[in-house]
């Protein structure tokens, strides 16, 4: 019998993959990465090819929505290949959703094509509206280009949600007026808790760390939160802010437990399915794909899904508060 769901071991169909496409990026965030880091070898990435087979693969098992991820996506040479590709899907009715999670930096030379291409939704990084802090916390990056490229994505019809990570003492007191700044652009608004992935160099990831409920607290004074009728299986708590007319996502991996929903798988640029964000257990599927391919890659991927965990074991007052996971945000994508 042809499988057309993907089912995990604890009943959840998981129909949502995000594939990193490159560990590569042109920003060095504090959080993410050393300013020293080293990246793979380019010949230990799968190609582009070896990617559209396996998002093949995995929209005939049942996958509803794609997400490319990195890294910074848009840096990877021919990337818009790839999202061509996964273009006529969409516009098939095979795959409802491509998306892509960028840092915004190559935006105003990417949108109108993203939008060609069928990509109707991206998630914008971006921690600060403040010039000197973006390049304090991006060390390689210019706001003003990821400003324009914003500007480039709505005009070209994208719909845009920001992803900012808070940090304690450097963007905390702005995250009011980033919201309500968000809400004049028309843009959703996540704010996510730094979380122990990789290391990041003689950066302190318990110093940068700040809980969101702590963020909530603040927020609900100034702003009217309603918990919003939006319901997502992935980690993010919604609320619709009444003044702005926008949405806040909150993501806390750290300090609650949104695993029952969880409907999703990650792949690395080197091809490895990782089935939980906060575990090391993966399988490869690069090795599956060039030994046996297309029929090989599949059963390895249903074989993965078989042993999805539960959960996941963060913990940033433990031991290891710098790295509870070794390998970066960057090469799983987030
Ligand atoms: N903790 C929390 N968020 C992170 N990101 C990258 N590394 C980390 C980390 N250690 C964020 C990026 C981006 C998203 C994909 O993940 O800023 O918004
Ligand atoms: Fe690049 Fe995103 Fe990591 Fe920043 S957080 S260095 S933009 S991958």
């Amino acid at each position: 019998m042809q499988q057309n769901q993907l089912i995990d071991p604890f009943g959840r169909i998981v129909d949502y993959v995000r594939i990193s496409v490159t560990d590569r990026c042109d920003f060095r965030c504090v959080y993410c990465m050393s300013e020293q880091m080293t990246f793979l070898p380019k010949k230990d990435l799968l190609t582009l090819e070896e990617i559209a087979i396996v998002c093949d693969s995995f929209i005939e098992l049942g996958t509803k929505k794609i997400r490319l991820t990195g890294g910074e996506p848009l840096v990877r040479r021919n990337i818009m290949h790839l999202i061509k590709h996964l273009g006529t899907h969409v516009k098939k009715g095979k795959l409802e959703e491509i998306t892509i999670t960028t840092n915004g930096s190559q935006l105003h030379k990417f949108s109108d094509l993203l939008f060609e291409a069928g990509v109707r939704r991206i998630n914008v990084s971006i921690d600060t509206l403040d010039p000197e802090k973006f390049e304090r916390i991006t060390r390689w990056g210019k706001l003003d280009v990821v400003l324009n490229g914003l500007d480039a994505a709505k005009k070209a019809g994208l719909k845009i949600k920001l992803n900012t990570v808070a940090l304690k003492g450097i963007n905390d007191d702005e995250l009011s007026s980033m919201l309500n700044w968000a809400g004049e652009q028309n843009f959703d608004m996540t704010i996510i808790e730094v979380m122990p992935m990789g290391d990041i160099g003689s950066e302190n990831r318990l110093e940068q760390y700040i809980s969101v409920s702590e963020i909530y607290q603040k927020l609900s004074q100034q702003f009217s939160l309603i918990q919003s009728t939006h319901q997502s299986p992935g980690p993010a708590r919604y609320f619709d802010v009444a003044n702005t007319g926008n949405r806040l996502g909150l993501i806390t991996p750290l300090t609650h437990n949104f695993c029952e929903s969880c409907n999703r798988v990650r792949m690395t640029c080197t091809g490895k399915l990782y089935l939980c964000l906060g575990q090391d257990d993966n399988t490869n599927l690069a090795v599956a794909l060039r030994s046996g391919g297309k029929d090989r890659l599949k059963s390895a991927i249903l074989e993965a899904i078989g042993r999805k965990p539960l959960g996941h074991d963060f913990m940033i007052e433990r031991g290891l508060s710098n790295k509870a996971v070794s390998r970066h945000m960057s090469v799983t994508g987030g």
